[in-house]
């Protein structure tokens, strides 16, 4: 066996200590996006770094996030409150105010807001009843339009439609798509790895047997 290979089968996994488990299979998914989610219920903003966002279709235009279970060891403010308020935005970051997202994952009590407690300035903008992050390079107004509580181990999909999105128009390309550099959004890896992302390739698309035009 090649030393240098590291090997997991499913045995060795659900034989390893938990938190070390999370951490290795946390870094499967490769370079995800870093959101914090903003919401509001009762007079109490709440904000929180997130992960696990995707696209899930254009027309409408839906975007997905996964939610921990309530397992009744901490609140799920997020969860609560997208499920009342029907909405929540999402707000980029730059690599400078990482140590200020991470410290919102703390688990802070409900009548205390990670928008003060974290440093980040609130910014209520018509349309959605959830506070954005003010000077967030990109801002996303989001509606639910589906919750399900996944049977294989109780997360919550929550899906939203997009209402509203605010950014820098320089960072919109001639054919529609923005330019994540020229926002200077932060990626993260695992659960506590925050970068900058650098180098990019971008093609057009692909066709068999027909060479990539470089874009
Ligand atoms: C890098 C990072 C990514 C995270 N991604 C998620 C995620 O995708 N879903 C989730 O439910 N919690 C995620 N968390 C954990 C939440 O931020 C944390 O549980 C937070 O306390 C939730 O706050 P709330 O109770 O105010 O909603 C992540 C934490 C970190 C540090």
């Amino acid at each position: 066996m090649d030393s240098h290979l590291l090997q997991v089968d499913a045995e060795t996994l659900s034989a390893m200590p938990r938190s070390r488990r999370a951490r290795l299979i946390n870094s499967l998914p490769g370079y995800k996006s870093g959101m914090l989610v903003g919401t509001y219920e009762s007079g109490a903003a709440n904000l929180a770094i997130v992960s696990s966002h995707f696209h899930l279709g254009s027309n409408p235009a839906l975007l997905g996030m996964i939610v921990r279970p309530d397992t009744g060891k901490g609140e799920r403010h997020t969860l609560h409150n997208v499920l009342k308020t029907q909405c929540w935005t999402l707000n980029g970051f730059r690599l400078e105010s990482a140590a200020q997202a991470h410290q919102t994952s703390a688990p802070y009590p409900k009548n205390r807001s990670e928008f003060s407690a974290c440093g980040f300035d609130l910014e209520w903008k018509a349309g959605v009843d959830a506070p954005y992050v003010k000077s967030s390079p990109l801002q996303v107004g989001c509606r639910l339009r589906e919750h399900q509580t996944l049977s294989i181990n109780g997360t919550h999909l929550l899906i939203g439609e997009v209402t509203a999105l605010y950014c820098s128009a320089d960072a919109q390309r001639l054919d529609g798509s923005l330019d994540l550099g020229k926002l200077e959004l932060a990626t993260i890896s695992g659960l506590d790895t925050y970068s900058a992302p650098g180098e990019a390739l971008r093609f057009g698309p692909a066709h068999v047997d027909t060479p990539l035009q470089p874009q």
